[in-house]
């Protein structure tokens, strides 16, 4: 590389989206960067020129490590959607016009579908007008739901989280009796796909019987077979174990978190604020049978656990960063950076890069096949395209007890509000 390279995060964060930021850090640097900035807020911010000089902040192989182990966007992240260029030029003037200032050869993000609208929309820019600066995507999302790649980082270490998590809620669940019985709920994360949801399976073991029903946000849910379930195995047993995706839907389209919340939120992207269906089918079903209910949302929990996060998962995510530099500086623009699985057993995995348009926007979502006949559950076939993502296990920096992150940058530590 000749010049510098700007690297950003977007979308919702994850326990290994700083690890690619370590590996574009890294790779930039090797392969000869004079420097390498980080967008503060994602395209938000540096359209109001916030970005740091990622020197100040990574000075030893300590702080490589350190950063590859600290949960949420350590630059900030943003939901931030660019106008279509027929729309408004002077936003895409703007970018350029810091890009040109900086000298960025090459634009790293570091996001999911939405976050590749932005690679697709620069990058094109960049063409029709003739400007040398490359784009290129790095994928990251828990909810594995992007295109033309087998999975994405940030999902293997959200699904160890869970199903960890799902199996000491169930021992929980377990060891005390009411007379009516117990219902806990779990509400996972994922939006419209169910990758993560499905994960609960994970639990199931020789000492854990696993939850007793796992919806997705792929099949109808339908209220009436629900309460048909569960009366049926509150006969049986004394608690049962249901786990549900926040983006669960009836068959008329309607999420089920609406049917409990008054919240109307909507980011960016159009996606509404999915959070309550755990509450509201607790209450449900406490209603219906009188039995104690419990409803546990996993929240962001789930995607900012990296005390426990997963090795392939943490090592994933610093390669496909290096890999996005790579592509940059061999002169690939418009690109992202996808896992190629190679071999489940043993399990090995590659880079390569496919065109953005293709991914831009898409959601990748669980293929029929991989649940059951009455979609309450996962197959044997999920469980085993999950189980080598969430291997090995990537031991925490500890001081005094507690994992130690590497320090937030003073422009995050002020919570300062991006203007409007
Ligand atoms: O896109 C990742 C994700 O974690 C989804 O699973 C979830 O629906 C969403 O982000 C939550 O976003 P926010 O933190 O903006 O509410």
């Amino acid at each position: 590389m000749r010049k510098n390279v700007i690297v950003g995060q977007s979308g919702g964060p994850t326990a290994a989206i700083n690890s690619s930021l370590a590996g574009v850090y890294r790779t930039a640097i090797d392969r000869g960067a004079k420097k390498v900035f980080g967008m503060i807020y994602g395209v938000q911010g540096l359209l109001e020129e916030r970005y740091i000089d990622l020197s100040d902040h990574i000075k030893t192989e300590l702080d490589i490590e350190l950063l590859k182990r600290t949960p949420a966007a350590f630059l900030g992240s943003c939901r931030f959607k660019l106008p279509e260029i027929f729309e408004d030029k002077s936003v895409y003037e703007k970018i350029f016009e810091v890009l040109d200032k900086l000298e960025i050869e090459a634009f790293i993000y570091i996001g999911g579908n939405d976050s590749m609208d932005t690679i697709k929309k620069l990058s094109d820019y960049a063409i029709v007008t003739g400007h040398p600066t490359r784009f290129i995507g790095c994928p990251k999302t828990i909810d594995n739901d992007l295109a033309l790649t087998d999975h994405t980082p940030g999902f293997g270490s959200a699904a160890k989280y869970i199903g960890t998590s799902m199996k000491e809620i169930i021992r929980d669940s377990f060891c005390l009796e009411y007379s009516k019985g117990l219902v806990t709920i779990v509400e996972i994360m994922g939006r419209n796909a169910g990758w993560l949801t499905g994960a609960v399976a994970l639990s199931k073991g020789e000492d854990c019987e696993g939850p007793d029903l796992i919806y997705l946000p792929e099949i109808p849910f339908d209220m009436k077979a629900f309460c048909a379930r569960i009366k049926d195995l509150l006969e049986e047993k004394n608690s049962v174990v249901v786990a549900v995706s926040e983006g669960i839907k009836l068959d008329n389209g309607e999420y089920v978190c609406s049917l409990g919340s008054t919240t109307d939120f909507v980011d960016a992207f159009g996606h509404k604020q999915l959070s309550g269906t755990a509450a509201f089918l607790a209450n449900y079903v406490a209603g219906e049978f009188g039995c104690k209910t419990r409803a546990i949302e996993l929240s962001t929990l789930q995607r900012s656990a990296s005390h426990a996060a997963s090795r392939v998962d943490i090592l994933e995510a610093y390669q496909v960063g290096g890999a996005a530099v790579k592509a940059a500086d061999e002169g690939d623009t418009g690109k992202m950076v996808v896992l190629q699985r190679l071999s489940d057993d043993p399990y090995q995995c590659g880079t390569e890069v496919k065109d953005v348009h293709k991914i831009a926007n898409d959601e990748k979502l669980v293929p029929r096949k991989w649940v059951n006949k009455e979609g309450t559950y996962v197959t044997n076939d999920f469980v085993s395209y999950v189980k080598p993502l969430i291997q090995g296990d990537v031991s925490p920096v500890m001081v005094d007890g507690i994992p130690r992150h590497l320090y937030q940058p003073e422009e995050l530590r002020t919570r300062r509000k991006t203007k409007k």
